[in-house]
Formats: structure tokens, C-alpha cells, sequence
């Protein structure tokens, strides 16, 4: 399906959403949303099914979402919100700033070292940062839809912006500029014997960047050379991109399993993949980032091919799960997400945020709200 040329309904400039009144007033209703291309793609290309998805497109299910779900879409709204608003920092320096995804006019210096990585890393920032636009986007206008309340972060956007030309200067969400990146998720889809559901631990892929804190976008200027600095804060990126992926890559499927309504289930199950397409392609690009170490902070990026790394936990060209136990360590290995852990999920997820500063300088209140969101998501009860 064609991506829309306008900027994502209901969605400000620093990647929260408008309160329900103010997208009202913006024309922003389910109609709306309805009449865009999210809903017009259901019925659109789908060949044989084409018939029957046309008829379902414009009927919504009537029934008010049970408390359990309204939580756990809440939760997944809130931890979208926080991605588009990190996407939404990469791309104004490191992506491609258009109409699809406004705002910045990109850091050349950054840019070019993020090629380093893949001659198409802008593209795929400004693709990354449309698709969670569309995600908060789509989820708050679901909940509304089904009777129960969407999630608003704007006022908790204070965090200050990169001074580097480029970034636009408004309140953020989320703080690129003080990182430590947990890169256990390289060894972890590579291992074949170990699973963090079963207890499992996994080695740093770097491990300096786990000890933190290092910025992944350039803070100002002066953080442009010398050369090995803005590569050292590319890499950095390259790495914090497919960590948070596979963060999202992990929620969905955990909280899948305590999901009662069906259609709130194929909600959760078909937006759920699409955090592991963007891991899937994210951990390919981190394993081409150039080994160095950052004049400026001794920041190390080994060669991940080379001991005391290499091996197969280690080696760049695995870039698909490696097959592991699952559940049981008498059933037969397999290929799976991992962890997919349900009890407790939201809370680690916000946990697991924090720990990589990811949340460094906000507010007690903007601490409060999200704990209180996953408290609410994780006490919806599995299913029997
Ligand atoms: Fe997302």
C-alpha cells in the first residue's frame, strides 16, 4: 500500500498525541482516521479477500473494550508514544525529512557516518519513525473506538533537544544523548542452548556501551569530528536501534497471551511483527558498524568477528535467530522470539527503558504515569 503524503493524523511535531478534544477540533475522529490510508489499506491489494475485508473495513466492533485490554493496549500506546518520539530525534538528523515524517533538516556529518552502516540507513530511520507515528496513531484511535481511553504523554515532553544543526528545538520525551545500550540481544538470538525465559544470561556485544553513557545522536556541533567521535555515536545508534526493536519485538507477543478480546488480539498479533522486521533489519546493519574506539571517551566497538569475541554467538553474518529451547528443556529446540515472557513484561519493559537512560532527566510525574500503565497492563489476567 502507498504511504500517505500527509503528515500522520492526530500526531504532533514531537511525536505525542493531541487530547482527544484538541484532535477533535483538528478534525481528527474516527471517520477520519477511517477515510485515511491505515483503513483504506484493509480492503485495499488483498486479491481473493478483498470482498470480505471491504465489507468488515467500516464495521467496528461495538462492544467496549474489558478492563485487562483497555490496560494492555494503553500500555502498548504508551511505549509507541516513546518510540516515535526517539525515532522521531533520529530522523531529524540521521533520516529522510519529508512530509511523511516533517521536522529537522538532518546532520550531513551524522548522516554520512550512519552510511557507514548501509547506504539506506536514512531510509529506513524515516521508515522506522513513520511506522510507530502509525502505531500510537492507530492504538489511541482503537481505544477510543472501543469505549476506553487513548494515552497522552505531551505534557511530560520537556527533555531538551540536540543542539547539533538540524534538530528541531522542542520539548522531548526521551533522551538519546546520555545512553547505555544493553547489546545482550547479539548473543541472545544467536544462541542455540539458552533462553532468558528459562534464567539465561547473555555476554555484551559491546560492553562498553552497556556501562554507558554515551549519546547516539550528535549533542551539538562540536560533536561532528573528530571523525572516530561521530562514527563512535553512529555505531552507537546502530546498536540502540535494533535494542529498542527487539524490545518491542519481545512486548507484543508477551502480552498477546493475556489478551481476551478477539479483535484486540489481531490488533496486538499484526502489529507485533512489524517490531521484528525492524529488528530483523536493525541487527543486520549493527553488525556492519566499524570497529574503533572514540578518541574522546575511550568508547571501544570490537571486532565482533575477532577473540576474544567471534565464534558463533559473536560472528556478523548470523543474522537470524538461531534456533533455541523453548518453554522446556526436554521439547526439541526452535526458532522463536525470545523472551516472550508474560507476568511482569510491562513493568520490565519500563524498567529495562530506564536503565538505559532513556528516561534521564524526566520527571517524577512522567515516572509515575508510565509505572502506573504498566502496573495496569500487567495485572490483566491470563487467559485460563
Ligand atoms: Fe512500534
Amino acid at each position: 500500500m502507498a504511504r500517505s503524503k500527509e503528515p500522520v493524523a492526530g500526531s504532533n511535531s514531537n511525536g505525542t498525541v493531541a487530547a482527544p478534544g484538541e484532535a477533535a477540533a483538528r478534525g481528527f475522529s474516527r471517520r477520519a482516521f477511517l477515510a485515511s490510508g491505515a483503513a483504506v489499506g484493509v480492503g485495499a491489494g488483498l486479491g481473493p479477500f478483498g470482498h470480505v475485508a471491504d465489507a468488515l473495513a467500516d464495521k467496528p466492533a461495538s462492544t467496549k473494550l474489558s478492563k485487562g485490554d483497555a490496560a494492555i493496549l494503553r500500555f502498548l500506546a504508551a511505549a509507541e508514544i516513546l518510540e516515535t518520539d526517539l525515532w522521531q530525534q533520529y530522523n531529524e538528523l540521521g533520516g529522510v525529512q519529508d512530509s511523511e515524517v516533517p521536522g529537522g533538516s538532518g546532520s550531513k556529518r551524522y548522516t554520512e557516518a550512519l552510511e557507514v552502516l548501509d547506504e539506506d540507513m536514512p531510509q529506513y530511520i524515516h521508515d522506522n519513525t513513520e511506522d510507530e507515528f502509525t502505531h500510537f496513531t492507530f492504538l489511541n484511535a482503537y481505544l477510543e473506538s472501543r469505549g476506553a481511553e487513548p494515552v497522552d504523554l505531551k505534557q511530560f515532553a520537556e527533555l531538551p533537544s540536540s543542539k547539533a544543526t538540524g534538530a528541531q528545538q522542542i520539548g522531548r520525551l526521551t533522551n538519546l544523548m546520555e545512553l547505555a545500550v544493553d547489546t545482550s540481544w547479539w548473543t541472545r538470538y544467536r544462541s542455540s542452548t539458552k533462553n532468558p525465559d528459562l534464567g539465561d544470561s547473555f555476554r555484551q556485544a559491546v560492553p562498553d556501551l552497556a556501562k554507558g553513557s554515551f549519546p547516539a545522536i550528535p549533542r551539538n556541533d562540536g560533536d561532528l569530528e573528530p571523525e572516530k567521535h561521530i562514527q563512535a555515536i553512529a555505531n552507537t545508534a546502530g546498536f540502540h536501534f535494533a535494542t529498542i526493536e527487539q524490545g518491542g519485538t519481545s512486548l507484543y507477543p508477551a502480552l498477546a497471551q493475556r489478551v481476551r478480546d478477539a479483535e484486540a488480539l489481531r490488533v496486538v498479533l499484526s502489529i507485533g511483527p512489524t517490531e521484528a522486521m525492524h529488528f530483523q533489519t536493525w541487527s543486520d546493519k549493527a553488525g556492519n558498524a566499524p570497529p574503533l574506539v572514540d578518541p574522546t571517551n575511550g568508547l571501544e566497538f570490537p571486532d565482533l568477528n575477532k577473540a576474544p569475541f567471534g565464534g558463533e554467538e559473536f560472528k556478523t553474518t548470523l543474522i537470524m535467530p538461531e534456533p533455541t529451547v523453548f518453554l522446556r528443556k526436554s521439547l526439541p529446540i526452535v526458532s522463536i522470539v525470545r523472551p516472550t515472557e508474560t507476568r511482569g513484561i510491562a513493568m520490565g519493559v519500563v524498567e529495562f527503558l530506564t536503565a538505559m537512560g532513556l528516561f534521564k532527566g524526566q520527571s517524577n510525574g512522567f515516572l509515575q504515569t508510565l509505572k502506573q500503565l504498566a502496573t495496569e497492563a500487567d495485572a490483566a489476567k491470563p487467559r485460563g
